[in-house]
């Protein structure tokens, strides 16, 4: 048998500092269940599923997807590894939508939604917003589809597609948003920071880490209302590229936004030229 405040203390002598978390998450309490506890005696299936986390995360797999769970935006999500976890820079483009000051009953596309993330964040901040959220994947769609229902989300519906593919033809929107794959192929961070774990076809893009967003930027204007906007977001050394695909799309006040952490990280731009 273990008690609580033993196996936190283990925990700090070997600097597992995701630990709590994970005791917690066995016993489906908060850490602040932990320290109000500490003599409370953990059954031996709790002990082994415990243990057994514990190890995964010590071989590098991401917490979020040992306790199922990431917040993003306020709103705690449903995860696993058919969807990238949501990173806090993505907040960066939800912010963004937002700033942009787009009036009631606006139509708005997401194209890769994975978890939902976006949508999501978007969704209860403008309830009078209509939001198509899309991927490729039908895994990640059923992720995104509980977290929408668990949120009471009901301004969002989900399309299955290839990009655009997944929605009808000439519908157009007043804002494109994208959060898509825009790591090079050949990138050694892959390697690195629990990525392994995640899907594939959330991260690798192409050899220059570009084909996606080629994809999105150019077709947009397509499926653009008038003064529409698109927002993507995209790697820190891409803001360059990225701008200049935006300008040879048509796209005028073309401009990228840097995260918290000051590098470049969401390209904006409106469609068509406004005079
Ligand atoms: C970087 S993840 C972003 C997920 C989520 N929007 C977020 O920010 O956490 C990119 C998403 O694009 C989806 N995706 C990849 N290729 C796609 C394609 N050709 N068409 C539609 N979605 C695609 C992936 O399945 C993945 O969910």
């Amino acid at each position: 048998m273990s008690s609580v405040a033993e196996l936190l203390s283990q925990a700090r002598e070997a600097a597992l500092e995701d630990a709590p978390l994970l005791l917690a998450h066995v016993l489906d309490k908060d850490r602040s269940w932990l320290l109000a506890w500490p003599e409370y005696q953990l059954q031996p299936s709790e002990l082994r599923q415990y243990e057994q986390l514990l190890k995964r995360r010590q071989q590098g797999e991401p917490l979020a997807y040992l306790t199922g769970r990431k917040e993003f935006w306020s709103v705690e999500l449903e995860v696993s590894p058919d969807v990238l976890i949501p990173r806090p820079e993505t907040e960066l483009l939800v912010a963004q939508a937002l700033e942009l000051g787009l009036p009631d009953q606006t139509r708005i596309l997401e194209l890769g939604t994975g978890s939902g993330a976006i949508a999501i964040a978007l969704g209860g901040e403008r309830p009078d917003w209509t939001i198509t959220a899309t991927d490729i994947s039908s895994a990640a769609l059923d992720i995104a589809r509980k977290n929408i229902l668990k949120q009471g989300r009901s301004n969002i519906r989900l399309a299955q597609g290839h990009w655009y593919e997944a929605v009808p033809h000439g519908h157009k929107y007043q804002l494109i948003l994208s959060n898509p794959p825009y790591v090079a192929a050949d990138d050694p961070h892959l390697l690195e920071d629990g990525l392994p774990w995640e899907p594939p076809q959330a991260l690798g893009a192409g050899s220059d880490g570009l084909a996606d967003l080629r994809t999105i930027i150019s077709a947009a204007p397509a499926h653009l209302l008038p003064a529409g906007w698109l927002l993507v977001e995209h790697g820190f050394d891409q803001g360059r590229a990225v701008r200049k695909l935006f300008t040879k799309a048509g796209f005028t006040r073309v401009l990228t936004r840097r995260d918290l952490g000051g590098q470049d990280r969401v390209t904006l731009g409106c469609y068509p030229p406004s005079s």
